[in-house]
């Protein structure tokens, strides 16, 4: 038996309630919450699929085999490719490239897996423009064009694949359910349905998914505890360069990233991502840093601009790094290099306005501001890297070696770091030139020589 029961759920942040709002309790948004109606499974339902527990070494062991997803820099944010069984969901704003990503990947897998595409949102013709549009091989992809659930399950049993994907989530409805498509208990329901049918058939789903304006996967919460693996497409439409950056992920490390870039004919992945967000010039303002992303090291330049005030309250802009980190900055450099900073604007930037939350790039952005206000270029053909602590010291760091490795390996000649423990030291010793620091005072001092006249 099972019974109905009406409840208002917020569309923008998925809270439920058991009466209407006219602002959201949760996260405040305006005319967000829809009355949903659900259906409550009864126990008796529930006993029906019973299990027992078991003992852990009862438990079989088995060791992962997974299939490539055809782009090295999708395997990585995946944990090394992808996982039978797994579901992946991926979000991003709309018109950011999910769809070319996931149809090119669903082209190369179909070469060696069983791959069906089902699309809710385009016609089976408009994903064959697309597919003509990026040259792909593969010619036993399956595209299935429905938005119904219960169809769409029926033709993965038919199929049977190794790789499912549904594009997207907020187009699929289950027709028992009367709220509309891609409203949250929509999305919920379609997908613990699909999950679970997923699951006992051992297919890999990838689900993508919209995301609203704040950046939140619509229903989000509960979508991203129940799929193994959450990733988001992001980048600006601007520029080409975009990001597949892993937020979740049970099979892998988490804050991994991918890093595409979108041409004529789909997307291209960089395999050098140092080159992208660096140009080597040596001018004042500019520096570089090797930040590190996931498990991956690369280097940023960073970019500052410095000018005398007309307000009264200076300017403080970033791109890339979080403002309040730049005012922190700011304040040290106040305190322990003794130069006021309260009369000047000050505009920061990261390369190619790449997102960057790793510390050590501190102290890039510490010289840059200090080069940029004293017109003078950093020392020709180098990197900083260090926290820089509230004290004015550059804090040691301990994930120094690898970012190391990078520099010597882009041919930088000098590094700007913290203190090392003395077998790195010697590591490196004919490779590049390390200049170990302890304070801001101390890196201004080796890093900014005055012009000679
Ligand atoms: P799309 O994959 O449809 O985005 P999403 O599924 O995330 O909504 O990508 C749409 C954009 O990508 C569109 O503005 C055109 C551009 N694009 C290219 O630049 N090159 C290509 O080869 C393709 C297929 C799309
Ligand atoms: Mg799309």
């Amino acid at each position: 038996m099972s019974s109905k029961l009406s409840t208002f759920i917020c569309q923008n942040c998925g809270s439920e309630t058991s009466q209407y709002f006219g602002k959201c309790l949760n996260c405040n948004s305006w005319n967000s919450i829809v009355e949903e109606i659900k259906v409550k499974r009864s126990i008796n339902q529930s006993l029906q699929y019973r299990k027992k527990s078991i003992p852990f070494n009862e438990i079989s062991s088995k060791k992962i085999s997974r299939f490539t997803s055809g782009f090295k820099e999708f395997d990585r944010v995946l944990g090394g490719g992808v996982v039978p069984g797994s579901v992946v969901l991926l979000g991003g704003e709309p018109g950011i490239g999910k769809s070319t990503i996931v149809l090119q990947s669903a082209g190369k897998i179909s070469l060696n897996e069983k791959v069906l595409y089902i699309t809710a949102e385009e016609s089976l013709e408009q994903v064959k423009i697309r597919w003509e549009r990026l040259h792909q091989k593969s010619i036993d992809l399956k595209v299935f064009a429905e938005t119904n659930l219960s169809l769409i399950i029926e033709e993965i049993k038919s199929v049977n694949p190794s790789f499912a994907i549904i594009d997207s989530i907020q187009a699929i409805h289950a027709s028992q359910m009367a709220s509309a498509p891609g409203s949250v208990s929509q999305v919920r329901a379609c997908s613990s349905e699909l999950q679970n049918f997923a699951k006992e058939n051992n297919i890999a789903l990838l689900i993508i998914g919209h995301v609203t304006k704040d950046g939140t996967l619509a229903g989000p919460k509960t979508l991203e505890h129940l799929v193994d693996v959450v990733i988001n497409f992001e980048g600006d439409k601007i520029s080409s360069h975009r990001l597949l950056r892993g937020i979740k992920n049970r099979f892998g490390s988490t804050y991994e990233i991918g890093i595409f870039e979108m041409l004529e004919d789909g997307l291209r992945e960089i395999n050098n991502p140092s080159s992208i967000f660096t140009n080597k010039e040596n001018i004042s303002g500019v520096t570089t840093t090797i930040t590190n992303e996931g498990t991956r090291p690369f280097a940023v330049d960073i970019q500052a601009l410095v000018n005398k005030t007309f307000y009264s309250n200076p300017r403080r802009t970033t791109t890339g790094i979080n403002t309040n980190r730049l005012h922190q900055i700011l304040a040290v450099i106040e305190k322990h290099v003794g130069i006021k900073l309260s009369e000047y604007d000050c505009y920061v930037a990261t390369g190619g306005g790449f997102e960057i939350n790793d510390p050590t790039s501190d102290l890039s952005v510490a010289i840059s501001i200090l080069s940029s206000l004293k017109n003078i270029p950093p020392l020709a053909s180098s990197s900083f890297i260090g926290e820089l602590g509230l004290s004015g010291q550059v804090r040691k760091s301990n994930n120094l070696l690898p970012k190391i490795e990078e520099a010597a390996r882009l041919g930088i000649k000098n590094i700007v770091v913290p203190k090392l423990d003395a077998d790195l030291e010697n590591k490196f010793k004919n490779l590049i030139n390390i200049k170990e620091i302890s304070s801001i005072k101390e890196a201004f001092d080796y890093s900014l020589l005055p012009k000679k006249h």
